[in-house]
């Protein structure tokens, strides 16, 4: 299987999660998109979605998902999304795609967060993918030094700009041993809107497609 078919296999099983008559936390990325796909073809089972991204937003739109602002709800029942890491205690580097803040705002009121991921993405310590980390812009070189005084090696990400109209700063050189520790720490930097760390609020379901099957597997 190739890692696009693994990625497809892990986002369609995410669809049992699906509460009936639900509006559902939808996220962003190539794994979602299968998601997306999959939702199209149950739309009528589900109420709306609460998406993560412009780019999520205009693919549920364009298969007439309904959509609901977050500010139309309290809280949702589930939230799906993929991951760029995740480790053994269900914390996760995300914001691959640069949509970090609108993902992490959405799995903040959010009963159940399902993971879907490839098998590649399951690491014994987050870090090896750099860790995204959105700034506001005029923030940019002072967040930057001081990412490095906490040993990591920022690299802006050239010609990007987030739905939100910010940067990206991608922390090379991590390897992050106590990851809720270190979002704290990184939330502490003037400057920073939100880093890719999602383990102060980690996944509760991870659905892990592997050439064997999908594994599913739930936080204890
Ligand atoms: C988007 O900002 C990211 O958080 C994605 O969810 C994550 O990068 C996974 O992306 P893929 O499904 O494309 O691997």
């Amino acid at each position: 299987m190739t890692q696009d078919e693994l990625k497809k296999a892990a986002a369609l099983a995410a669809l049992d999660y699906v509460p009936d008559g639900a509006i559902i936390g939808v996220g962003t990325g190539s794994t979602v998109n299968h998601f997306i796909d999959g939702l199209a073809a149950v739309k009528s089972r589900i109420a709306g979605a609460v998406s993560s991204s412009e780019a999520s937003s205009a693919r549920m739109r364009a298969y007439g998902i309904p959509l609901v602002e977050l500010t139309a709800v309290d809280r949702l029942p589930v939230y799906v999304d993929g991951a760029d890491e995740i480790d053994g205690g269900y914390s996760m580097i995300k914001g691959g795609g640069g949509a970090l803040t609108r993902e992490k705002i959405v799995a903040a009121v959010s009963e159940r967060f399902v993971c879907i991921c490839d098998a590649s993405k399951k690491v014994a310590t987050l870090g090896a993918f750099p860790l995204p980390v959105e700034v506001i812009p005029m923030a940019a070189r002072h967040v930057a030094r001081e990412l490095a005084a906490l040993g990591g090696r920022p690299v802006l990400r050239e010609g990007f700009v987030t739905d939100n109209g910010n940067l990206i700063l991608d922390v090379h050189g991590l390897a992050i041993a106590d990851p809720i520790a270190f979002e704290s720490t990184l939330n502490q930097i003037v400057g920073v809107v939100t880093n890719g760390l999602f383990a102060r609020r980690g996944a509760d379901v991870l659905l892990l497609a592997a050439p064997g099957g999908v594994e599913r597997h739930e936080r204890g």
